[in-house]
């Protein structure tokens, strides 16, 4: 069980990396749609403070963790915590953190596989003349085969898009951590730039499309986000969002970051990159994400439809209102690939990341290949994501969204920092985090981290569970907030076991794993001093 065979190949390699794994479909499609219906500028202080008191110290301790964990061979969250907690129930906390990455990684292929299929459309024409929202949302249910349309008469083109997407996500993932990952982060983070930097420059020269009504403009669209609003901040259900945007897009609370800090060397910093890649994902999601879609919508809609628009679903602004605008402005075939282009690549340098933990977890807990380990989980991945494609229209997509990708992380990201910073102690946790630093990080964040951050998420955690949670558990409503249709009632609970076999499976394999070291005599009494060793010596 060693790490020594994988290595970043540069800093820079691993900051663009980090940065690919936080940069992603959140940031240019889940942002403006949590912003536009959580009141726009009232979203934005709460966003703010999240980021603040829950993303960049959380930011930190993953880094820590894994770095740590890394010492000790581990890529993966249940060795890390055991390392962290010399008891038996660690690793089974951490099997959390293999399960919500994977569960992610199976849904999210399926839309960012949308992304890729749509950029086709968009510059061979085929949604060109869809020109209302209705007729545009017609065209996505036809094409994700909820009803049958006039462009597709079949799932195939979808399922299709799917698995070429599966299969190029599996092939980075094949080629490596340098080899592949860093790579691709080297060419597509750039890239994503440029295309954003495009589409930013069309944007704001788009002005007041219809003269007719001035006050439908990207002025009063940038207003609607910028103009600090302080009406809706008693309202707990926008400081949920806000930390829960803030989670999803640093991919924090999941088991990714971790993973890519096993692979630093001990006296690596970890300080400064961390911040500089929750640093680069704010500026691309606030600034790039939020100059995109809402500007856009509140210019050709207005600014009510617009917040309808993002309150009717999460994809609603990217693949409804985006190309319907497509079809209305010059050179629109083209800027509608750029568009779906820069989703498919920041959705590509996330997605390989979820899958990393897992491949991590079987090379260094049951000493399988790197390529069998990728093709292990591979195998995982295509069986689950089928009933993802075909039941789509039954929310089983939604459900694994809400328990995995939304309350989950709050989840798991409460427990690791009360393993880190109580059970670990917080003088060896920040010793771990300053030790090798480039820079000095203000003491503030070091009771930030013992006390304000999960005191934030035990709070979150539980007004979510009373205000959401046990009303989606109990079927009183989905996780869109509509009643529950009788006929997904088994699709929904399909959902749920699923989540749960493949933690009892990941569970099991925990359990085997550590097993198998027992009897190899793997642990032995050198790494157990070792656990003991303060941290940063
Ligand atoms: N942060 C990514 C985004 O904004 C999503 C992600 C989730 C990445 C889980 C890695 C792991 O889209």
């Amino acid at each position: 069980m060693s790490n020594e065979k994988e290595q970043w190949g540069s800093r820079f390699g691993l900051i663009l990396a980090v940065a690919g794994n936080a940069v992603g479909l959140g940031n240019f499609l889940r942002f403006p749609v949590q912003a536009a219906s959580n009141g726009g500028g009232a979203f934005m202080i709460p966003y703010f403070i999240a980021f603040l008191l829950l993303g960049i110290p959380l930011m930190w301790v993953e880094w820590g963790i894994g770095r740590h964990g890394g010492k000790y061979g581990h890529g993966s969250a249940p060795g890390m915590f055991d390392v962290l907690w010399n008891n038996p129930v660690a690793k089974y906390m951490g099997v959390m953190g293999l399960l919500i990455s994977m569960v992610i990684l199976i849904y999210y292929t399926y839309i960012e596989s949308w992304t890729l299929g749509y950029s086709i459309f968009s510059i061979t024409g085929l949604y060109q003349g869809e020109e209302s929202l209705e007729a545009m949302s017609g065209f996505l249910s036809s094409y994700q085969g909820l009803e049958s349309g006039t462009h597709f008469t079949s799932m195939w083109p979808a399922y299709g898009l799917m698995l070429f997407t599966f299969l190029v996500n599996f092939f980075v993932l094949w080629r490596g951590l340098s080899g592949g990952i860093e790579k691709l982060a080297k060419f597509a983070m750039p890239m994503l730039f440029i295309f954003a930097v495009i589409l930013l420059i069309r944007v704001f020269t788009l002005g007041t499309p219809d003269p007719s009504q001035p006050e439908n403009s990207i002025a009063s669209g940038l207003a609607y986000i910028w103009e600090p609003n302080l009406s809706e901040l008693s309202k707990a259900s926008v400081w949920i969002a806000a930390a829960g945007q803030i989670f999803f897009t640093l991919s924090v609370g999941m088991g990714t970051i971790h993973a890519y800090a096993s692979y630093l060397r001990p006296k690596d910093d970890i300080a400064l990159s961390g911040l500089t890649t929750a640093a680069t994902n704010e500026f691309v999601e606030v600034v790039l994400g939020g100059s995109i879609a809402i500007p856009v919508a509140v210019a050709f809609f207005g600014l009510d439809m617009t917040k309808e628009i993002a309150s009717g679903g999460a994809f609603n602004l990217g693949f409804v209102s985006m190309p319907v605008i497509f079809g209305k402005i010059p050179l629109g075939q083209v800027f509608g690939m750029l568009w779906f282009l820069l989703l498919f690549v920041a959705g590509i340098t996330s997605s390989v990341a979820m899958g990393q933990p897992v491949v991590a977890f079987f090379k260094n807990q049951f000493g399988m290949t790197h390529k069998r380990a990728v093709l292990a989980l591979a195998a995982l991945v295509i069986i689950c994501v089928q009933p993802v494609v075909f039941f789509l229209g039954h929310g089983f997509l939604d459900e694994m969204d809400y328990w995995s990708g939304t309350f989950g992380l709050v989840v798991f990201a409460t427990i690791e920092i009360i393993l880190f910073a109580w059970v670990f102690k917080i003088d060896r946790a920040w010793g771990e985090i300053n030790s090798g630093s480039d820079i000095r990080i203000p003491v503030f964040f070091k009771y930030v981290i013992k006390y304000v951050t999960p005191l934030y998420l035990l709070i979150i955690m539980g007004v979510w569970f009373y205000q959401d949670a046990w009303d989606i558990l109990m079927l009183n409503k989905t996780p869109t907030g509509q009643p529950v249709n009788d006929a997904d009632v088994p699709y929904i609970w399909g959902a749920r076991a699923l989540m749960v076999g493949l933690f009892a499976l990941l569970a099991f394999l925990v359990h085997i794993a550590w097993k198998r070291k027992r009897k190899l005599g793997i642990e032995d009494t050198s790494l157990k001093k070792a656990k003991q060793a303060p941290a940063g010596s």
